[in-house]
């Protein structure tokens, strides 16, 4: 667990179609008890409109736009999107290191920066995916050199799975934020997800962000799930 966060460990991912299903879902949300996360499904059809609504309304805001372009093009879209108001953006590590320096650098000077975060390796892609773009590291180590990559680039922090906060939170020391989705409950529906963990696992192996989507945007009552998985984070960090 990094030593420097603060305030609600719940991102909810707003994996809507259009602005107005996002917005009435949101509505039913306490930006005290959660954050939100835009990605590019919502952001597509929704545009840097709704981003400011939500903001708005109050809530911390990553916008999940996963970067990965020239580093003036990147840099370029880090600085839009602080203008935005987000709270946390994101790159791919795997534009490399000038990339992640330039989308630094673009921040640099801004009151309220956005937390900056870089994407290792899509948890959508194994070991043989990998070898056929030339990847011929094992996923896991792929993921720890990218992951200290993003660190030595002044990224804050890295997106991973909870299975892999330990290592990366040993690599990469106490103040790198670490985002986890694959989050369930442990009595909940696993959806498309492979490889879950509990709200209560995923902060007792280091992470400082849970983002979580459909166990709360399909509850019958999301506030009730938010409140236990608060609850089940309360009690892994007490
Ligand atoms: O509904 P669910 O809780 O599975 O949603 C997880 C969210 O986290 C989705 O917005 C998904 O795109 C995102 N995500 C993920 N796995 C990653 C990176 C992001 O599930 N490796």
């Amino acid at each position: 667990m990094s030593s420097t966060q603060h305030g609600p460990r719940v991102i909810v991912a707003l994996d809507y179609a259009s602005a107005a299903e996002a917005l009435v879902f949101a509505q039913r949300l306490d930006p005290a008890r959660c954050r939100v996360k835009v990605g590019k499904e919502l952001f597509t059809v929704a545009g840097p409109a709704l981003v400011e609504q939500l903001v708005g309304r109050g809530f911390d805001l990553f916008l999940d736009l996963k970067y990965h372009d020239i580093p003036n093009t990147v840099a370029s879209a880090c600085k839009s999107a602080a203008g935005l108001g987000a709270w946390m953006i994101n790159v791919h590590a795997s534009g490399g290191r000038t990339m992640m320096q330039a989308a630094r650098e673009a921040l640099a000077g801004l009151v309220r920066p956005p937390k900056l975060i870089a994407v290792t390796v899509l948890t959508s892609l194994g070991a043989e995916d990998l070898r056929e773009t030339g990847q011929n590291e094992a996923p896991e180590v792929l993921v720890e050199r990218l992951a200290r990559l993003a660190a030595a680039s002044g990224m804050d922090g890295v997106v991973c799975s909870a299975q892999e906060a330990p290592r990366l939170r040993a690599a990469c020391g106490p103040d790198f934020c670490l985002v986890t989705p694959g989050i369930r409950l442990a009595d909940a529906a696993q959806d498309d997800q492979k490889r879950i963990v509990t709200p209560q696992a995923a902060i007792a192996g280091g992470a400082d962000y849970l983002v979580v989507g459909r166990p709360i945007t399909r509850a019958a009552d999301p506030l009730a799930v938010l409140d236990r998985i608060n609850a089940d984070i309360a009690a892994a960090l007490a």
